[in-house]
């Protein structure tokens, strides 16, 4: 049992796995003066991934009771914390109902919020960087990699209130036949409207044929973690992106091949080309907004802008990740 001593001051906390690595450590301080949110403090809770749930409990015990302790942001244990916790949080957000996961706990007049932030930080990245047209031509989306991710991802593309504004097919890829049948089994509640393929693949021959297959204007998207967590790219070097595709490596460290494959196609195919810089700061701006009680507007815009500049020179005076 880990022992958890009451916080001192109104704190944040980071439930991961190796979180003291995390550049967020050294973002945080200098986020909160820009924010003045005052004497604040973010700390690390990290739990190996499949935790005991008894262990998910115990600290979602002790951020509920602590009056100091005003909530969390959840990477890697969202959907392991949300089965072992569920009736410990006396408010759950519907997309985190839905979507089975939390990436926030928040406590707002002494009840327990929890939340899934993903479709929302990736929403607000993707509308930063698509073209106001870019399904105008009804291109389609091929997402590599069915986990948390490409969840969030499809859940935003999905959304009734996009109207014309979505890709007219989905093609996701993964190499877990597990994960795509949990994915089509929630893109059955999340109602599309348009028509998902789930391709069950192997080998990089057949994400090449993937990618090969579709045309002009799509929007290509790695969320395999490949080139961050795991080593290499889920496509070959000799693999075409489409004219014009728009494509979005969700990460922004690490040896990133897929960003480099596809900015060495930039030019001759007319590319554009995304990293997952803009996704971290949202991900983590969104929580703070909400366990703080920010305005939508403390981390929007120009307010955006400069929270992103904050964490580029933080981050390069040299913290490790
Ligand atoms: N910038 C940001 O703030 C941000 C935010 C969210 C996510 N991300 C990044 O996005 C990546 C994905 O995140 P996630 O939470 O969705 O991870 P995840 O849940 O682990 O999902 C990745 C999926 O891709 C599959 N996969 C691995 N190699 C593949 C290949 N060659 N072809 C097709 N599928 C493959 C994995 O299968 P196995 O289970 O068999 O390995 C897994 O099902 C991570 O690297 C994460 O760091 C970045």
């Amino acid at each position: 049992m880990t022992a958890y001593v009451p916080a001192e001051r109104p704190t944040l906390y980071f439930i991961g796995v190796t979180t003291t690595r995390s550049s967020i450590m050294k973002v945080f301080p200098a986020w909160a003066e820009l924010l003045q949110l005052g004497e604040v403090a973010i700390k690390g809770i990290d739990f190996p991934p499949g935790a005991p749930a008894e262990e998910y409990r115990e600290a979602v015990r002790f951020i509920k009771r602590d009056p100091l302790s005003l909530g969390a942001l959840v990477t890697t244990h969202k959907i392991d914390l949300f089965n072992a916790c569920r009736d410990l949080f006396d408010v759950i957000d519907p997309v985190a109902g839905l979507l089975g996961e939390t990436s926030c706990l928040a406590t707002h007049q002494g009840r327990l919020h929890c939340y899934a932030k993903d479709p929302i930080s990736s929403g607000l990245t993707l509308a930063r960087f698509l073209p106001p047209q870019a399904f105008a031509a009804r291109p389609p989306a091929l997402i590599f990699g069915a986990g948390g991710a490409c969840i969030a991802i499809s859940q935003y593309l999905m959304q009734p209130e996009r109207g014309a504004n979505r890709p007219a097919s989905l093609i996701v890829s993964d190499r877990s036949a597990s994960r795509l049948s949990e994915l089509k089994r929630l893109h059955q509640q999340f109602d599309a409207s348009f028509p998902v393929s789930y391709q069950h693949i192997d080998s990089t021959r057949q994400s090449d044929a993937l990618l090969a297959g579709l045309p002009e204007g799509a929007l290509v998207i790695n969320a395999t973690g490949m080139g961050k967590d795991l080593p290499g790219s889920p496509i070959g070097d000799e693999a075409c992106f489409p004219q014009r595709a728009i494509v979005w490596e969700l990460n922004y460290r690490g040896e990133l091949t897929f960003l480099q494959q596809a900015q060495a196609q930039q030019a001759s195919r007319q590319l554009q080309v995304e990293d997952g810089w803009d996704y971290f700061i949202h991900g983590w701006t969104q929580v703070i907004a909400e366990v703080f009680e920010l305005p939508a507007d403390a981390v929007a815009g120009d307010a955006f802008n400069a929270l992103s500049d904050c964490a580029l020179r933080v981050t390069r005076q040299g913290a490790t990740s």
